[in-house]
């Protein structure tokens, strides 16, 4: 049976805004790269002080910018992490490995820091990087995202960031620039990456991206210097979520996560800036590789040529959908989603002890008026994993683009003994 609401408080204002990443604006590490679909740190606590407190053992399987695994390092809690991104497995390896170093060895990165903010502006005697413009003539063909000017200044950065010697210290400032990209392009971030209109760009001139990145280079520092160092680090156990089924169990205590939302939000498609730089698709890896291994969430994650079977759990929604909808992909998506879910929720259920405990942020859809309520089809499946539902709490309310109300839930689970 299904627990609506059945919750042990139902104050929405108890977590409210730090179930977003908006909440976590200023928490340490976290405005490194703007990541809407996050939440903040100060969530992770208030769940693990509720839930967890006493846990020794947590993974987030969908970890983003890394605010599970990183808070609870700060905490002193040993966090595991799976994320699928390689741009945000870039981030949070870097952040990880500022975590391991004493306050000397951060001090000498902060130097090393300086050091190249004070050199940023001989980045215009710096050849172009001749693969990175080839590549994008081939990712993007004519398609033009950034003006003539910054897109030189890129090619050029990338050429000086060859040029660092200390890997360390060439990750911080890769993050620096590709956390700048699409603020310093014509595209912004609107639910989706689409163009800036016209009159964004009257009311705002594009930012040269080296001064955009000398500020990102300021607030690291400023962050490296608030951490001490904790007695763990974080592990990525693997990357992709969907894996956890097939390696052995690290008896862990609990889970705390998003995955994402089946709100048609393009992940990677909304990474391909940052991608594109760190030369993580080129002519041999394309976006659609990158789509077919994630968890299928948006309209373009869908491929025809993917067959998924339509779980139980799924069908009657299913065929409500395929009666409804305008685009036969919505559907496919939907059925697809759960069924990739369904592994995910069978791994974490093998990767966690009796009695342990799994929390998940998540929220509904909608579709052509059909009401997509994720959360009851995930607690159908988590009661068919024989994972009890403890706690079903409404986050925040939300709006959908038709201004249909939504929910943001946490749904809480425990591994029966
Ligand atoms: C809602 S976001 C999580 C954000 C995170 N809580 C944070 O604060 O940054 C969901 C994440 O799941 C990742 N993801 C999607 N499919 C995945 C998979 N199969 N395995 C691992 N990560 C995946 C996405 O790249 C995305 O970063």
């Amino acid at each position: 049976m299904i627990l609506k609401q059945q919750s042990l408080f139902e104050e929405k204002s108890y977590f409210g805004i730090s179930a977003t990443h908006t909440g976590g604006k200023g928490e340490v590490f976290h405005d490194w790269y703007p990541y809407l679909e996050g939440f903040s740190s100060s969530f992770v606590s208030s769940v693990f002080d509720k839930y967890l407190s006493n846990g020794k053992k947590i993974l987030d399987p969908f970890s983003g910018i890394g605010t599970t695994p990183v808070y609870l390092t700060i905490k002193g809690v040993k966090s595991y992490y799976c994320e699928i991104n390689p741009i945000l497995q870039h981030l949070v390896s870097t952040k990880s490995n500022i975590l391991k170093l004493d306050r000397i060895s951060k001090k000498k990165i902060i130097q090393k820091i300086n050091l190249i903010q004070s050199n940023l502006n001989q980045i215009n005697s710096e050849q172009k990087n001749f693969q990175l413009d080839q590549s994008y003539k081939h990712l993007f063909n004519k398609s033009i995202f950034f003006e003539q000017s910054n897109y030189l200044r890129i090619l050029k950065i990338k050429s000086f960031s060859n040029t660092i010697k200390n890997e360390l210290v060439k990750s911080l400032f890769d993050v620096a620039t590709y956390s700048c990209l699409l603020k310093a392009s014509l595209l912004k971030r609107a639910g989706d990456v689409r163009f800036k209109t016209k009159k964004d760009l009257e009311k705002e001139k594009i930012p040269n991206i080296i001064n955009l990145i000398s500020n990102k280079l300021d607030l690291i520092k400023t962050d490296l210097e608030k951490t001490n160092k904790p007695k763990v680090t974080p592990k990525l156990i693997c990357k992709n979520s969907k894996d956890l089924i097939n390696i052995k169990s690290h008896k862990l205590d609990g889970v705390i996560t998003s995955p994402p939302y089946l709100n048609g939000t393009n992940y990677f498609r909304n990474t391909k800036l940052e991608l594109w730089y760190m030369q993580k698709i080129n002519k041999e890896v394309s976006l659609r590789d990158f789509r077919n291994e994630t968890i299928t969430a948006g309209i373009n994650d869908v491929s025809a040529n993917i067959k998924k079977e339509i779980i139980n759990e799924v069908k009657s929604l299913y065929e409500k959908l395929k009666k409804n909808s305008y685009d036969k992909r919505i559907p496919k998506m939907v059925s697809d989603y759960f069924y990739d879910m369904k592994i995910v929720l069978k791994g974490l259920k093998k990767q966690i002890k009796n009695n342990g405990i799994i929390c998940i942020d998540i929220g509904d859809s909608i579709y052509n008026k059909i009401h997509v309520q994720t959360d009851e089809v995930l607690i159908k499946i988590c009661s068919n994993l024989n994972l009890k539902l403890i706690d079903n709490i409404i986050l925040r309310d939300r709006l959908s683009h038709s201004k249909v109300k939504l929910t943001q839930r946490l749904l809480v689970f425990k591994k029966n003994g």
